[in-house]
């Protein structure tokens, strides 16, 4: 399903090298004896997840299809980033689907909010809240003002029937709340971090009300949960992922680039920049992660990536398939001249300016390159690459003696913050 290359990495050590330290990992990972060990509930949740729950993701989203002109999705970080980056990814960016997603609860914007709120007022509107914490100010904020919206538009029994709350089986405001309102609620799992949630129902409601085939996910979660469970590097690219990083990092790259070359998979970059910042960068530790769009961002980054200081690698992630294409027509005119390409596809020369960046980074600009093959943007695939993406932050957190799992740096903030607004202690 997934396929990894580091062919163009300019690598000064053999991978294989690290097999000795990957066995004893994957062996910590497998039987849960590391550090953040309690967070490990995603190696096996293919086999463990609960079923009962999943069916009443499907009958909520059922129930609730006609009600959801707009869906919108209260969270932020692990809470948020997952189904956006999914529904992306799988419908793209201007799906012909009747259940539009908008995320809210992500930002303390008041414009943002407000025009949320302005466009979706004669729609018909369901709401999922999510907060495994059910403390974290930006989402109880805007769910405090959506929710006095939504009573105002539907009066409390209909606006009851259209919010659903995500969070945990017994702790936290959100969940005392939801309880007190009587919302259908559906559980985060104690032992499944936010930046890893996204195959829970933290990912999977929303999802399903937009459409998409959660059934599909879990499948291709499932497959690459088997075909990695090996501790063998030269069998596991998602292990060959994670040390490739840690051998760049020893030959002093301290950025990672990760590239896309479709427009619907820029936020699995920004789901991707989180998992591998939030896990990695602490103790003064870590890669960082940063992102590009080409062709795009070739036209602005891409000048610093040829010509600038020689701190990064990039990291590719091509797509076999791309989810629709297009046939370039022919013009009997020819002023543009573009009748060069006349009856190629589209998707073709996106490949061959992928082709042609490549050569000219590495070979011209000494970057060193990593590939990442997937095969197309759909449900199976969003699914392996979660597992695979998921089981390489842990094999590089743990190369690094890194506890992968936790995020005591973003206590400070708010720390601050909470002090500036007068919060009672
Ligand atoms: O990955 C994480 O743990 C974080 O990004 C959280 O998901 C984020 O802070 C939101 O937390 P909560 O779901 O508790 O509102």
């Amino acid at each position: 399903m997934m396929k990894f290359d580091s062919s163009h990495g300019k690598l000064q050590e053999n991978i294989l090298d690290y097999q000795e330290k990957v066995s004893a990992i994957h062996k910590m990972i497998h039987e849960k004896t590391g550090a953040g060990n309690d967070y490990l509930g995603w190696v096996d949740w293919a086999t463990t997840y609960d079923k009962e729950e999943f069916n009443r993701i499907l009958e909520a989203a059922k129930r609730l299809k006609e009600k959801a002109e707009v869906i919108l999705v209260c969270g932020i970080g692990g809470s948020y980033l997952g189904a956006r980056a999914a529904a992306e990814m799988i419908q793209g960016l201007y799906p012909q689907s009747e259940h539009e997603l908008i995320y809210v609860g992500n930002t303390f914007s008041s414009t943002y909010l407000k025009q949320v709120l302005d466009y979706v007022k004669d729609k018909s509107v369901v709401l999922n809240v999510i907060s495994k914490s059910g403390t974290t100010t930006e989402t109880a904020l805007a769910f405090r003002i959506l929710k006095q919206f939504m009573e105002e538009k539907y009066g409390k029994e209909e606006a009851r029937a259209r919010i659903l709350a995500t969070t945990d089986k017994a702790r936290g405001s959100l969940k005392a709340l939801a309880d007190a309102e009587g919302y259908e609620t559906f559980v985060i799992p104690d032992d499944i971090g936010g930046r890893y949630s996204v195959i829970t129902p933290v990912g999977l409601l929303p999802l399903a009300l937009a459409g998409v085939d959660i059934q599909k996910i879990m499948d291709g979660y499932c497959q690459a949960s088997e075909e990695l469970n090996t501790d063998d590097l030269e069998k596991n690219p998602a292990y060959q992922y994670g040390v490739t990083r840690r051998i760049l990092q020893n030959q002093g790259y301290d950025v990672e680039m990760f590239v896309t070359y479709e427009m619907q998979l820029r936020t699995l970059a920004e789901w991707w920049k989180q998992l591998m910042g939030e896990s990695e960068g602490k103790e003064d530790k870590g890669i960082l992660p940063a992102s590009v769009n080409f062709s795009t961002d070739l036209h602005s980054m891409g000048q610093f990536i040829q010509e600038g200081k020689k701190v990064l690698f990039e990291t590719i992630l091509t797509v076999d398939k791309p989810s629709e294409d297009i046939i370039i027509p022919s013009d009997e005119e020819n002023l543009d001249k573009m009748n060069y390409l006349a009856g190629k596809n589209l998707d073709w020369v996106n490949k061959m300016a992928c082709e042609g960046t490549l050569a000219a980074h590495e070979e011209v600009g000494g970057v060193p390159n990593i590939l990442i093959h997937v095969e197309d943007m759909k449900e199976f695939s969003f699914g392996y690459l979660c597992y695979w993406f998921f089981i390489a932050t842990a094999m590089t957190c743990y190369l690094l003696e890194i506890n992968p799992f936790n995020q005591p740096g973003v206590e400070v903030y708010k720390k601050n913050m909470f002090k500036l607004l007068g919060k009672p202690e």
